[in-house]
């Protein structure tokens, strides 16, 4: 459909929940993390804080702790996040909202900032591209704090050293795709979304 090597990984990008358990390649991680790094940010500020935790059981542990803390309908057989790598929306056995992700990457922003959700968001695209374009898995995750209310996570924020009055925003999880999957499909796009005049 396309030449443009940008637009293909757009299309090709999807949210990928079913990781092999291996860690992905240093550098593939730097260049995933320097995209966020470069990443546009409101008034030029810079303010998103990245952390990576690769430690198996604290990112297990902040999974379950946001799987407890989420409040959600479960799907139905016509409404559902997806079929071939189910959300802890679509499957009640999966226990970890991270989906024993290998990588999770907090990302943190000033809480008095009108734009903390904007700037994680782009940073967070800008990663996934990045992800996608050299095979690596992603996928996003909202309501980060919901992983840090209980006193493990607030350990954990301490431990880390993330400054006052900043909080968790989101979570971007990374992994190669286990390889018994095929690469899900993008559901049909909604019509009439663009309005031209
Ligand atoms: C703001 C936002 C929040 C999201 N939160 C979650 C989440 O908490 N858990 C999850 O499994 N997926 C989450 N996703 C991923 C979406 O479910 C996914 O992007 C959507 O189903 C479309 O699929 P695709 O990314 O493969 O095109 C989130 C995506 C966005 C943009």
């Amino acid at each position: 459909m396309t030449e443009n090597e940008v637009m293909k990984t757009i299309m090709y990008r999807r949210a990928i929940r079913r990781f092999e358990g291996k860690q992905i390649a240093e550098d593939e991680l730097e260049q995933i993390l320097q995209a966020g790094v470069y990443a546009p940010s409101a008034g030029g500020r810079q303010g998103v804080i990245f952390a990576v935790c690769q430690d198996k059981e604290v990112n297990e542990k902040l999974g379950k702790i946001k799987r407890a803390n989420s409040n959600f309908r479960m799907s139905t057989a016509t409404s559902y996040v997806s079929k071939e790598q189910p959300s802890i929306v679509d499957d009640p056995k999966l226990i970890n909202a991270f989906y024993d992700a290998p990588i999770v990457i907090t990302m943190f922003a000033p809480r008095n900032f009108l734009f903390s959700v904007e700037d994680c968001a782009v940073a967070a695209e800008n990663m996934m591209l990045m992800a996608t374009s050299l095979g690596v898995g992603s996928c996003y995750i909202g309501q980060g704090w919901t992983a840090f209310a209980d006193p493990f996570g607030q350990e954990i924020l301490k431990k880390w050293d993330i400054p006052n009055g900043y909080y968790a925003v989101m979570q971007l999880l990374l992994g190669y795709p286990r390889k018994e999957d095929k690469h899900p499909m993008a559901k049909p796009r909604k019509e009439k979304r663009i309005l031209r005049f």
